[in-house]
């Protein structure tokens, strides 16, 4: 199994934006056998708690579930039990290299720099653009997707 964990601040507006839209591209193309999706937080703000109104509401919009889902913090253990590690904004990227030990691997990436923007995800906490946010999350996801297709010969 190939193992995916977006990270972000809070773990309710923009990693589990990524969580579900790239679940939802992993279904679409057939791979829920070969590739799963989790997300967390480097704060521990919002433990247990569902993902914001906001991306709720544009998921639903596209069709997309947030069943089930809830807020947890990034752990230590993490590091060994996925094999994509991926921030959502450069301070999360220092916040989780802090949190697993300083540790400087190829595993660990922000999300847009797959992607020509190469710029941090826009928090919709404060921007209050969850279109925004669900955009750049499918772009980012695309690109995900075939990164993990060429390395792992899906
Ligand atoms: P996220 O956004 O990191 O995309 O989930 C935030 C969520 C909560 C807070 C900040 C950002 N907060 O301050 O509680």
């Amino acid at each position: 199994m190939i193992r995916v964990l977006f990270v972000c601040l809070g773990n309710i507006c923009r990693s589990p934006m990524a969580e579900a839209v790239m679940r939802d591209l992993v279904e679409k193309e057939h791979l829920s056998h070969k590739v799963e999706v989790d997300s967390a937080a480097t704060s521990s703000w919002h433990i247990d708690e569902p993902p914001h109104r906001g991306t709720q509401e544009k998921l639903k919009e596209y069709g997309i579930s947030t069943k089930g889902m809830k807020g947890r913090q990034l752990q230590k253990a993490d590091f060994e039990n996925f094999d994509y590690i991926i921030g959502m904004d450069d301070s999360n990227i220092r916040n989780i290299r802090t949190k697993l030990g300083d540790i400087d691997s190829p595993k660990i990436f922000r999300f847009l720099d797959l992607t020509d923007h190469r710029k941090d995800v826009p928090d919709p906490y404060y921007t209050g653009d969850f279109q925004e946010t669900y955009d750049l999350a499918l772009e980012g996801c695309h690109a995900l997707l075939e990164k993990i297709k060429v390395e792992n010969q899906l």
